[in-house]
């Protein structure tokens, strides 16, 4: 093993491209309890970059290794007292900040060091690709669908910005739940891509009114659940269409993503139909999640979300491989409009994202 790795790391904060930097860095050393953790595939997440602008809800202290969330890699050395898992094994890093037990130092490294109740081995079936991105969208996907909203089958469920990653897993799960789903998407391009996925009705914003459409589809009954990661006017308006007694999860805000202004991130809800038809809007948080839930509960909601992709039942797009060295084009792919995959930060000859 080498003594020294590379890391893309964050001086201050600011724009991604301005503060990031490839530094070399000691190799660290398990400690008791922990596993060092070769990196093999990492992904840029809107939320990290959302930590490096300082308007995401926790920061670190920096200078910081960037990559707050998830990684795939191999076990390469085990601190003392370690039992249960072995070198060479491949395993999943939750980074996520509030999972008890130290911090991971970031995933945007070639290893990193990590309490072993952060890691979640991986059957040899699922793909890098995949496993880098186990424990952040797929994940919420289930836990919005099954457990904030408990949708039940044959329960509408609304949802925005359904051509993302954790819209095209929320589809793919209410299918499999029996949940007919009203899918909102802003490009025209997009539509037939969630239909083959499943999706039921598809709305686009581009050149479709939102409240008629819904309000079309559902009939008198409505639409009781709803999630929305656009907020702005587009979560205004799903709070609008939905029948009294309606909830709505908001997990996002994409149509305010660059904003570093709390100031601009708003959903200006219309406060008759909030008031007087009773709704609830409230919002979801995946690190909130994982500091109020029992370890076994999230070790159980964490099994089941990698077995359902491993059985094939939620497919993660597969993601688009970037060397660490070329974290600039990264980072704007994952800004770019229709960029369909998540990018991937991948290590050493692993530069395909995908099979192990
Ligand atoms: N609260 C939580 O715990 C939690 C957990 C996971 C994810 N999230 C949030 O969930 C959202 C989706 O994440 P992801 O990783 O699935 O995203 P992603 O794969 O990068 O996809 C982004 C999607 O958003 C669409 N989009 C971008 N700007 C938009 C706008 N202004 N209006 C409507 N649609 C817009 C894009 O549409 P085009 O294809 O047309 O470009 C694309 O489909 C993000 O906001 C993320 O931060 C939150």
């Amino acid at each position: 093993m080498s003594e020294s790795m590379r890391a893309l790391v964050a001086g201050g904060v600011g724009e991604p491209l301005d503060v990031l930097r490839l530094e070399s860095r000691p190799v660290p050393v398990p400690e008791a309890g922990q596993a060092l953790v070769r990196v093999r595939a990492t992904p840029v997440h809107a939320s990290d970059l959302h930590v490096l602008r300082g308007r995401y809800g926790f920061a670190p202290g920096f200078p910081t290794v960037g990559g707050h969330m998830e990684c795939v890699g191999r076990i390469e050395a085990l601190g003392p007292g370690v039992e249960g898992l072995e070198i060479g094994e491949r395993v999943v890093v939750v980074a996520i900040p509030a999972v008890p037990g130290p911090r991971v130092a970031g995933t945007w490294q070639e290893y990193l060091v990590a309490d072993t109740s952060r890691l979640l081995p991986v059957p040899d079936g699922l793909s890098d690709s995949s496993a880098a991105q186990l424990a952040v969208n797929p994940l919420t996907a289930l836990l919005l669908v099954s457990r904030e909203l408990d949708v039940r089958p044959g329960e509408w469920l609304l949802q925005t910005a359904a051509g993302s990653t954790v819209g095209r897993l929320v589809v793919q799960l209410a299918r499999h739940l029996g949940v007919p789903t009203i899918n909102v998407v802003r490009r025209r391009d997009a539509v037939e891509e969630i239909k083959a996925l499943g999706g039921d009705e598809v709305i686009c914003t581009q050149d479709e009114d939102l409240v008629r459409r819904v309000a079309e589809i559902a009939g008198p009954a409505g639409v009781r659940k709803a999630v929305d990661c656009v907020a702005g006017q587009v979560g205004a308006q799903v709070s609008q269409v939905l029948a009294p007694g309606g909830e709505l999860v908001v997990y996002g805000a994409l149509s305010t993503h660059r904003q570093t202004d709390p100031a601009a991130l708003t959903i200006p809800l219309p406060a008759r139909s909030l008031i007087y038809e009773t709704k609830t809007v409230r919002g979801f948080w995946l690190n909130r999640w994982f500091g109020t839930a029992s370890p076994a509960d999230a070790l159980s909601a964490l099994s089941e979300v990698r077995d359902l992709v491993a059985d094939d039942v939620l497919s993660i797009p597969r993601g688009e491989p970037f060397p660490l060295e070329r974290f600039a084009d990264a980072v704007a792919f994952a800004e770019a409009p229709a960029h369909g995959a998540k990018p991937l930060l991948v290590f050493d000859d692993d530069r395909d994202g995908g099979d192990t």
